[in-house]
């Protein structure tokens, strides 16, 4: 397994996934204001990775209680990330040794996606084919991952067939695709807009998604074309699942409309690396994320376990 986050007792390593899969660079961070720039500018990437980097980046810190508000800023829309943020804040005021307790949040995040992987891989069957979306593997999570963590686990031992959604305007799909690859297990690249056919013509057997926010409600926050692909799926009846640990969920908000999207920067639609596509003076839109709708998820897959449903999922979690 790749380590995208990796912590040396005085620096934080990050594997500089802008360069993937063709360049290996490491990113170091020796302080909270480098780590907030690399969460910022994507060296590290992916809602559980981003909480396991900020976590990281509260250890390096002088003053805690600067260093949070620096490192919250970096992403607005991943919930990992204040949630792990908070989680050190609580550790620290408590007394505890920031670095053991940054280390005890990836164990967590570790052994959640392990979970996760499992109770996703069940879903799905012998010679399935499956529908990803955006890049939520071990590169994302620092750990096991999510949506790809349980392809990954089920291609152990089944055979699968991966579709795997470019994901413009950042191309996380080759993220996964590399990921993939790596495995041995069969895939190809669709262009995003090409998955509402391909759900249309019953080439699919389920489709699998991370989160970066799913409140109380059930709505979630997920990479921008999420929410057409949950639209499109459940019009034609495939199963839409949504993996996450216990550091995506914010319970504190009541639903979707309530989360903030990430905006950022035109250029990453107007060009593709340093290449323009459009002329100068054409401007564009660009939302890192979309809502889905808790109406259109099939189940929730969390280190509890398969819930269909919110309230099965909260049960889960309150029974912890
Ligand atoms: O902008 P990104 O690449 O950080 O967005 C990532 C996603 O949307 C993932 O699907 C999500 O964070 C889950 S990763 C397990």
């Amino acid at each position: 397994m790749v380590d995208s986050v990796v912590f040396n007792g005085s620096e934080l390593l990050l594997l500089d996934q802008r360069l993937l899969p063709h360049k290996t660079k490491i990113v170091k961070c020796k302080d909270e204001h480098e780590t907030a720039t690399a969460i910022k500018d994507m060296v590290v990437r992916g809602a559980p990775a981003i909480g396991i980097t900020a976590a990281y980046g509260m250890a390096l810190a002088e003053n805690p209680e600067k260093a949070a508000q620096v490192l919250k800023a970096a992403r607005p829309t991943a919930v990992d990330l204040a949630n792990a943020v908070e989680y050190m804040l609580n550790e620290i005021r408590k007394g505890a040794d920031a670095k053991k307790a940054a280390v005890e949040w990836h164990e967590k995040i570790r052994e959640s996606t392990r979970k996760i992987s499992e109770y996703g891989a069940a879903l799905l069957k012998d010679g399935s084919t499956v529908l990803l979306h955006c890049n939520a593997g071990p590169l994302a999570t620092g750990a096991y991952g999510t949506s790809l963590g349980a392809v990954l686990e089920a291609g152990k031992t089944k055979q699968l067939m991966v579709y795997v959604d470019e994901t413009r305007p950042r191309f996380q799909g080759a993220l996964t695709a590399s990921e993939l690859r790596a495995a041995g297990i069969s895939h190809k690249v669709i262009v995003d807009s090409a998955a509402g056919l391909l759900l249309k013509q019953g080439s699919i057997d389920a489709v699998m998604v991370g989160a970066d926010r799913i409140v109380r409600n059930g709505d979630f926050a997920n990479k921008i074309g999420t929410y057409p692909l949950a639209v499109v799926a459940k019009e034609n009846n495939v199963p839409f699942y949504v993996l996450a640990p216990f550091s995506t969920f914010d319970f504190s908000i009541e639903n979707g409309d309530q989360i903030k999207i990430e905006q950022r920067s035109e250029d990453e639609v107007l060009k593709i690396g340093k290449q323009a596509i459009y002329q100068k003076g054409t401007s564009a839109y660009n939302p890192a994320f979309d809502v889905t709708p808790a109406k259109y998820v099939t189940a929730y897959v969390s280190e509890y376990g398969v819930a269909r449903g919110i309230s099965e999922l909260q049960g889960q979690f309150r029974r912890g």
